[in-house]
């Protein structure tokens, strides 16, 4: 998605026009079951209590229905993670799995992991030719390139901290399957063409039938399935109908997801991941993410310089910023995976002094080196996981990302279950010194193991000054996320920006291997010239880099929502 600043700031400014109308006047009366309208997209609402940024308006627009409704931010969040399943499928799923960093009113903060399993049967080799070389079709389509979902059981997890009654949070999403909601161009329109394309699907959602833009989409097996969980709880879709239905599809395909992988999932609460940037402090995902270590150790290694004043898009402060995220990467690649696994340093990863000594051989205006330790190859990434933020009005804070891995996933619905699988096996490192299709190079301590969770790269990150939320923050775009995230607090706190010019803003991408700064347009020709003389490798991005979803405080204490532009559909609602 190109992007194009003219219309851009036209669509803000609009936005910001209608929506100042509606945040401050009068409250809105909203119709039950309001979410069911028409849509329109806006990128940015300014709010006084309560709102959320996602990917999809149907699913925003969900959210502020919860919240109008007397939910918290945690009931929205739940509401709205069932609702993206049933109309953003593309990412929004039950059949994946994800993080949430959550703040609570009362001063806790909580992580919770959903994040998928490898099924007790995979094995460390299992995508390796006899040659031993990575096969990573099998890892990315198809039956066997599912993790056991963790989806399902992160929203019961998170259900002690919601207020209203379960069966009010699924309804919408119900709705949304069983009534259907119209195909728009250019939004939901490839829902029509995903059966043609991928011929692993027994059964395109709920059957035979092509849908087409301008069509009203109806999940009728979805639906039911949503009903079932509705009525019988987590236990329904880990040992219930939904998991009969997804072990007969594993048998079906050749897949390896059996009922006591399902029974023995458990979503677990990891202590969050902390620490200070410039007097501010972070909250965010610790392992089996990599992002917020990754995010941490940016922001301490360039913490010393006084990359404010080098100002946004000046040569000094890519450099500055690209050094920081090679030497971060570095570390992802070589020591990260899942805790429960493996020894992980993460303390001395993230000691001061530690990230200190690894920038002392920083120059400016040179090129670090990438020294190999395997094979680079330069990834085309997708944006086919999705972010939320939301606050509340009693400020309860929730970042959330979820994610099938690629766009629809592994490909396979669940027969007569009408729903998605996760292609999350491709996330481990299928041979050490690979890169996986997201972009992330893998280390040994990524490699497949039962039961073990496989390395992300998501951030859901909320951000606090003096005890008080400013910024909730996450982004998808596999090995892009943590320098979304870390360029648009960077954006934020040392470049003073607006939110909107936050997620506008041009970003730039340095993942290590390969050795190249992938950058979005919108810099100046001085500015590359800049970094072609100190010896970067530029290539420009075809697609864009991240796609944020930002709730940031302004000095007034009003919301500012910020959908980015990137994706055509995400979407502000507040109120
Ligand atoms: O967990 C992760 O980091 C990946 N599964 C996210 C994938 C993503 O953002 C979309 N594609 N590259």
């Amino acid at each position: 998605m190109k992007r194009k600043y003219s219309k851009i700031k036209g669509l803000l400014l609009l936005s910001l026009l209608t929506c100042w109308g509606c945040a401050i006047g009068p409250k809105t009366e909203t119709s039950d079951r309001s979410y069911l309208n028409h849509y329109n997209v806006q990128h940015e609402v300014i709010a006084l209590h309560a709102g959320i940024a996602s990917a999809s308006p149907l699913a925003s627009k969900v959210g502020l229905y919860i919240l109008q409704q007397g939910g918290n931010a945690v009931d929205a969040a739940i509401a709205v993670q069932l609702a993206l399943a049933v109309v953003y499928p593309q990412a929004g799923n039950i059949g994946g799995g994800g993080f949430m960093v959550m703040h609570l009113a009362d001063g806790t903060n909580r992580a919770l992991d959903f994040r998928e399993k490898a099924p007790v049967s995979a094995r460390k080799d299992m995508y390796l030719d006899e040659k031993g070389n990575p096969v990573s079709v099998k890892s990315l389509a198809g039956h066997l390139a599912s993790g056991v979902p963790g989806t399902i059981a992160g929203i019961f997890e998170s259900l002690c901290y919601a207020k209203l009654p379960f069966p009010k949070l699924i309804q919408p999403a119900i709705d949304l399957a069983d009534k259907g909601y119209l195909i728009e161009p250019g939004i939901t329109d490839d829902i029509g063409t995903v059966d043609s394309k991928y011929n692993t699907m027994p059964n395109v959602f709920d059957g035979t039938h092509h849908w087409k833009t301008g069509e009203t989409f109806k999940q009728t097996d979805l639906a039911n399935t949503l009903k079932r969980i509705r009525d019988h709880g987590r236990k329904e879709f880990y040992e219930g109908e939904t998991a009969r239905l997804i072990v007969e599809e594993m048998k079906r395909g050749g897949g390896n997801i059996t009922l006591q992988d399902l029974k023995s999932y458990e979503a677990v609460w990891r202590e969050p991941l902390t620490f200070s940037y410039r007097g501010y402090q972070m909250v965010s995902m610790p392992l089996p993410s990599s992002g917020g270590i990754l995010l941490n150790e940016m922001l301490k290694m360039i913490e010393p310089y006084p990359v404010g004043s080098y100002g946004f898009g000046s040569t000094q402060a890519i450099g500055l910023m690209v050094e920081a995220e090679r030497r971060a990467y570095k570390d992802r690649a070589a020591y990260l995976g899942d805790g429960d696994f493996s020894d992980i340093p993460v303390k001395k990863l993230t000691n001061d002094v530690y990230l200190k000594t690894q920038m002392s051989d920083y120059i400016q205006g040179q090129a670090g080196v990438s020294k190999s330790l395997g094979t680079g190859k330069q990834q085309t990434e997708s944006m086919e996981t999705t972010h939320f933020s939301i606050v509340d009005k009693d400020g309860n804070a929730v970042s959330v990302t979820t994610t099938l891995n690629m766009q629809y996933g592994s490909q396979v619905v669940v027969g007569k279950a009408g729903f998605l699988l996760n292609n999350e096996m491709n996330d481990f490192s299928l041979k050490p010194g690979t890169h996986n299709a997201s972009g992330g190079m893998g280390g040994t301590h990524n490699s497949i193991e039962p039961g073990k969770r496989m390395l992300s790269s998501m951030t859901p990150t909320i951000v606090f000054k003096n005890n008080k939320v400013v910024v909730v923050v996450g982004s998808p775009g596999g090995t892009t996320i943590p320098t979304s995230v870390f360029q648009t607090i960077v954006d934020i706190i040392d470049f003073k920006m607006t939110a909107a010019d936050a997620i506008t803003k041009p970003k730039f991408h340095h993942e290590w291997l390969p050795d190249v700064v992938e950058i979005e347009d919108g810099f100046s020709a001085e500015t590359l010239a800049g970094l072609q003389k100190a010896g970067y490798s530029i290539s420009t991005v075809h697609g864009s880099i991240g796609r944020v979803e930002l709730i940031k405080v302004n000095e007034y204490g009003q919301l500012d929502i910020v959908a980015d532009t990137r994706g055509r559909s995400d979407t502000s609602e507040g109120y």
